[in-house]
């Protein structure tokens, strides 16, 4: 048992190692898929210099089949890596079957997942997500959600604190709870019940989490680096901690 295991795992690392063959090729240079996409795409981000064409593990190729390592993964949305045969054939074996139900109805496989997931990282419910903004959304409405049923905080008066130069999306909420020019510039108006703390200042957090009723009052606080950072300081003390740590939720 434990031999066919180690052997299947060495098949995946050959397998994920492996030399790979060569990347598609494009009609099209570099320059001219950076062109065309500037002509027909959305401005709202702004690409590397590099036109991907091809995947495997680790790796990625460009047009010109020159090889990179994939370190940013799609911000995690790829951390398996790329084109994993038992992936492909369990997408395609799916699709085959059953393309896409709406949350209208159950389906045979979403609580396998579920159940499967909960107990992998020992959670009690599992939200899935298509995009990494619309987690952040989820997590803000169940921030004030938890406000306003557990913590008491009257009817539309949640605040939400994040911390300066966050990213968490594109969304109205997203650029609402941002400090960069770009991301909110003429969106506005914004979400209210959001404020805006220097990175690491766990006076500016104090003073934010005290401040009067008629204000607002917090009910989340939205990086966990925070926290730790809150662990470690000397500048609040053990019971401020303990209290902080009972009511904020950590995003
Ligand atoms: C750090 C970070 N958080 C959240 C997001 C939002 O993810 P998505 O584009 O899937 O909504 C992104 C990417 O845009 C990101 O870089």
């Amino acid at each position: 048992m434990l031999r066919s295991c180690a052997r299947n795992l060495f098949r995946l690392a050959v397998r994920q190692y492996s030399a790979p063959a060569a990347a598609t090729t494009s009609k099209l240079s570099p320059e001219e898929i950076f062109k065309r996409e500037d002509t027909y795409g959305a401005h709202n981000y702004h690409p590397l210099p590099a036109a991907l064409s091809k995947g495997e593990g680790v790796f990625v190729w460009d047009v010109t089949g020159k090889r990179y390592f994939d370190f940013l993964a799609a911000y995690s949305a790829v951390n398996q890596g790329h084109c994993h045969p038992r992936i492909v054939k369990t997408l395609q074996e799916q699709a085959e079957v059953l393309t896409l139900t709406s949350r209208a109805f159950y389906n045979n496989v979403l609580g396998e997942f579920e159940e499967f997931a909960t107990k992998l990282f020992g959670y009690d419910k599992l939200l899935p997500m298509n995009t990494g903004v619309e987690g952040g959304e989820s997590a803000c409405k169940l921030a004030r959600k938890w406000g306003y049923q557990v913590k008491g905080i009257p009817k539309n008066e949640a605040k939400i604190v994040f911390v300066e130069e966050n990213f968490w999306g594109r969304t109205l909420a997203a650029v609402s709870s941002s400090s960069d020019p770009d991301c909110y510039g003429e969106y506005g108006p914004f979400m209210p019940g959001f404020e805006l703390i220097p990175y690491n200042d766990l006076a500016a957090l104090e003073v934010s989490y005290f401040r009067p009723r008629k204000r607002p009052k917090s009910c989340a606080s939205c990086n966990s680096s925070l926290l730790s950072a809150l662990q470690t300081s000397q500048m609040l003390n053990i019971s401020t901690y303990a209290q902080l740590q009972h009511e904020l939720i950590i995003l």
